[in-house]
């Protein structure tokens, strides 16, 4: 009788069910100095927020308070859903007492929110989306959550956090957390970008994958082209293209991370151009566009505002938006193409 490996498959099993996020970020930082304890910590209590979100998000017709509109505007003018409220005060509360974050700021709130007992020792900011996507919510559609941490310049003494007022490359850590079927948690620390699926039994997030690294080409075009008629000229003419090639198929959730996610995994591209309304196009530069952009140049792609990477842009304040065109190289490429021939045929116009 031969001898079968007897741990061989049980264990590789065993190891991959083990890979717990905490785990995995002391792995990465391979260190236990106290910045890779704190970068830890801050992961774990991201993880908690996600798990407390995705918990409300599932129990949504079952219980009062989680669908529908709060009945107040953002700072941006747009209808709060009771659940970014939730979501927003879910992350505030996390973060209290951990002595690791001295502020966070957030789509949903004006100006950054102070934590005043953890500003001496806690010299890291979060900045998030609390919910993305929101009006997916009363649809019982994926939404997410984005957030990076930065950490903090000075002491911030005018209260105006300016120093968050820097490029993208100032990120440590950036991720997501998909609340779709399953909830999943992406981030990078960069050093590559992984990927964890909630076991709910568990309570803990499981290495699904690791490294990921996003085709250098997708068929997935992502776009709500109901702002066709808004659009410049660029846009339209790269739209007309996709539409006019084999090879193309369009996807679009209404959710910035569900889009995202599906395009790191598969390939493609996301954009959200500027349009007559919103001529810098709707997504926020600080806790939207330059987190992803920090996960796709990590996975390998690009981001773009059509002329400039994402991840070098500084912004002038806090919630400005920002174009984004992300995803697999060479379909970044193309609507960059379009847009640059946009600009050639204007400047030719004002030469003739
Ligand atoms: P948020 O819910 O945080 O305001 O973000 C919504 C964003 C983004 O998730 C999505 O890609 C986009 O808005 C959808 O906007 P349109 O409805 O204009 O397409
Ligand atoms: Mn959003
Ligand atoms: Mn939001």
């Amino acid at each position: 009788m031969t001898h079968a490996e007897p741990f061989s498959i049980p264990e590789r099993a065993l190891d991959r069910d083990c890979t717990t996020l905490s785990r995995h970020v002391l792995q990465q930082l391979q260190s236990f100095s106290a910045e890779a304890q704190d970068l830890s910590a801050l992961m774990n209590r991201i993880a908690l927020a996600g798990k407390l979100t995705a918990r409300r998000l599932s129990r949504a017709g079952l219980m009062e308070g989680v669908l529908g509109f709060a009945g107040t505007e953002n700072v941006q003018g747009e209808s709060v859903k009771k659940m970014d409220v939730y979501a927003n005060e879910v992350f505030i509360s996390v973060f209290k007492q951990s002595g690791l974050v001295c502020r966070l700021a957030s789509e949903e709130m004006e100006k950054p929110y102070y934590i005043p007992e953890n500003c001496p020792i806690g010299r890291y900011t979060l900045v998030y989306d609390p919910i993305d996507g929101s009006s997916n919510i009363d649809a019982n559609l994926n939404v997410g959550s984005i957030f990076a941490i930065r950490q903090q310049e000075g002491n911030d003494e005018s209260g105006e956090a300016l120093d968050l007022l820097q490029s993208g490359r100032k990120q440590l850590a950036a991720g997501y957390i998909l609340y779709g079927p399953s909830t999943v948690l992406v981030y990078s620390l960069g050093n590559g970008v992984h990927a964890f699926t909630l076991d709910p039994s568990l309570g803990e997030f499981i290495l699904w994958q690791e490294n990921i690294q996003v085709p250098k080409h997708g068929a997935v075009y992502s776009v709500n082209e109901g702002n066709f008629w808004q659009w410049d000229d660029s846009i339209r003419d790269y739209t007309r293209y996709v539409h006019r090639h084999e090879g193309y198929t369009g996807r679009y959730s209404g959710a910035l991370v569900g889009d995202f996610h599906r395009i790191l995994l598969q390939g493609g591209v996301f954009l959200y151009p500027g349009t007559v309304k919103k001529p810098e196009g709707k997504l926020r530069l600080l806790y939207e566009s330059a987190p992803l952009a920090y996960l796709i140049e990590q996975a390998g792609g690009r981001a773009s505002t059509g002329t400039q990477n994402i991840l070098d842009v500084v912004p002038k304040k806090l919630h400005q938006r920002t174009p984004l065109i992300i995803g697999s190289t060479e379909d970044v490429a193309l609507v960059e193409s379009f847009i640059q021939e946009g600009t050639r045929r204007e400047q030719d116009k004002v030469l003739t």
